[in-house]
């Protein structure tokens, strides 16, 4: 790190929102040519103190200075004009604008005859070849998938003229290993030019690797700041939530029982080519592979929300899925990869935990509130989401507490069979264990679990079986035993073979 002046400097900065002190006397340096690495619990501040910086909220005490002269943004739009560029932890694009569109958002060029679209879309294409994506910058972004999505808005960003400093709220939670090392090879040079870069994740190696100095926040309070090559990973965990945990690998179940809760043959759907596949009760089965290998669309397919071809088995019974109500009907439960497609941001945290028992806590089509607060409360308290009480708006959750809230929603309705679409993403590291145990514990009741994960080590700590999906079908169904290495799945999905 080169010690030069700071260029941004937070002094004992607070901001208390009602029921919760999000952030108490943060102070912190960044300094140019530096990544700076922002860790923590869900719920810690982070974005809090991200937003605060980018102009979005106001602190309600504390100073900051960027190039040593005091600032006050009352807005993103100044903030943005004195050089700060935020990546938003929930994205922020316009779906029915194209990808070149977005990325210029707010400054568009000008032409002699109006916007010089030519040169939106010459520049789109170029910043989207850095990714090695192939995507037409024409296209609107409703059409892409979450990863791609997450891309235009790292570039929306990176894009900006005169950025000084670039605030990135886990910009990777939606990535694979091969763009994350494009970002990160991005971000180097960025950091090159003399900029500062703050990055936020809950992939604590990947944190480690690309960051020279880090932080850790717990409770809104700064734990430490330390360079990068004093702290292990086991470190940073016991700053951030007091406790150590130790990966466990090797609990599997060997022996699933063998009778069938769901099976599938010959499914076909978009990408999907004829997919056949038996999920037995008491397992957990991975459903491992890369970007665009069809993961997703085997999930809303059994959800009902995307039409196929071929048969679906519920317990040996042919069962016919056209719609999400016709999967619950069956014992399906679904959480997708998009958190913002299945929250209602304008219900509370207990309604939308409740939201697929109503049937359960009403009587005579009444809704019975004691019964719901109850169901709610319960999952607040196992899952240790972080809200001040139940009748809190959703929208008012830190990202990864929001994802909590769409799992105890599921948890709460028991469905025989639940397929969990990347369920730990911008999850934090506690939470992911207590989340994985919680995933076992199911199945010791004889449900099935259908897990799709994009991380392989994750798909060797949960799966008892691990089927390798590549091109629209699965290739290979691995038992799960200690000889299978991260190396062996990554070869097997194609993807870049990196341990
Ligand atoms: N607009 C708001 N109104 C009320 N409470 C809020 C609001 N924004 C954040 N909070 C609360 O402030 C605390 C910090 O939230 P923040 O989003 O900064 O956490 P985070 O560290 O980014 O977590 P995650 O890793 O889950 O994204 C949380 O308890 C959250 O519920
Ligand atoms: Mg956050």
């Amino acid at each position: 790190m080169v010690t030069r002046n700071p260029v941004l400097v937070l002094k004992d900065i607070c901001k208390e929102f009602p029921g919760v002190k999000a952030l108490n006397n943060v102070s912190l340096e960044l300094y140019p040519g530096e990544v700076h690495a922002l860790l923590g619990e869900n719920g810690a501040g982070k974005s809090t103190l991200m937003k605060i910086i980018s102009g979005i909220i106001e602190p309600d005490s504390g100073e900051m200075y960027l190039d040593g002269r005091k600032v006050q943004f009352k807005s993103p739009k100044e903030a943005m004009e004195a050089g700060v560029a935020l990546v938003h932890q929930e994205l922020s694009l316009v779906p029915s604008l194209s990808v070149g569109e977005n990325i210029f958002l707010g400054r568009w060029p000008q032409g002699r005859w109006g916007v010089n679209w030519s040169y939106v879309y010459r520049e789109a294409r170029e910043l989207m070849r850095k990714f090695d994506i192939d995507v037409d910058p024409r296209v609107p972004v409703r059409n892409l998938g979450v990863a791609e999505q997450q891309i235009v808005e790292i570039l929306k960003a990176v894009s900006q003229p005169h950025v000084k400093i670039l605030l990135l709220d886990e910009p990777t939670s939606a990535l694979t290993e091969h763009e994350v090392e494009r970002l990160f090879k991005l971000l180097s040079d960025i950091k090159a030019e003399g900029k500062a870069i703050v990055f936020i994740s809950h992939k604590i190696d990947e944190a480690l690797k690309i960051s020279d100095r880090v932080t850790i926040i717990k409770d809104g309070e700064k734990v430490i700041t330390e360079e990068k090559g004093n702290l292990t990973e086991k470190d940073v965990i016991y700053y951030m939530t007091g406790k150590m945990f130790e990966s466990n690998v090797s609990s599997h179940n060997a022996d699933p029982g063998r009778k069938a809760v769901l099976s599938v043959r010959g499914l076909s759907a978009g990408i999907l080519k004829g997919v056949d596949l038996d999920v037995y009760a008491g397992e957990i089965l991975v459903i491992f592979g890369i970007l665009g290998s069809g993961r997703s669309t085997l999930a809303r397919v059994l959800f009902g929300l995307q039409e196929y071809r071929g048969e679906v088995f519920v317990e040996g019974e042919r069962v016919e899925i056209r719609s999400p109500l016709d999967a619950i009907r069956c014992g399906i439960g679904y959480l997708p990869e998009d958190r913002r497609k299945a929250l209602v941001f304008q219900l509370s945290v207990g309604a939308n935990i409740t939201l697929a028992s109503l049937r359960e806590i009403s009587r005579k089509g009444l809704l019975m509130f004691d019964k719901e607060k109850e169901l709610a409360e319960r999952f607040i308290d196992e899952l240790r989401i972080r809200t001040s009480n139940s009748r809190k708006r959703v929208t008012h959750l830190s990202g990864g507490n929001q994802q909590k809230v769409l799992f105890a929603r599921w948890l709460a309705k028991s469905p025989k069979i639940l397929i969990l679409d990347e369920p730990t993403r911008g999850i934090d590291v506690g939470a992911k264990f207590e989340i994985r145990e919680i995933v076992k514990n199911i199945t010791k009741e004889g449900k099935a679990v259908l897990y799709i994960t994009s991380e392989a080590l994750e798909a060797l700590e949960v799966g008892d079986r691990i089927a390798i999906m590549r091109g629209g079908k699965i290739t290979k169904i691995l038992p799960n035993d200690r000889q299978l290495s991260k190396s062996d799945l990554l070869a097997e999905v194609g993807g870049v073979v990196k341990v």
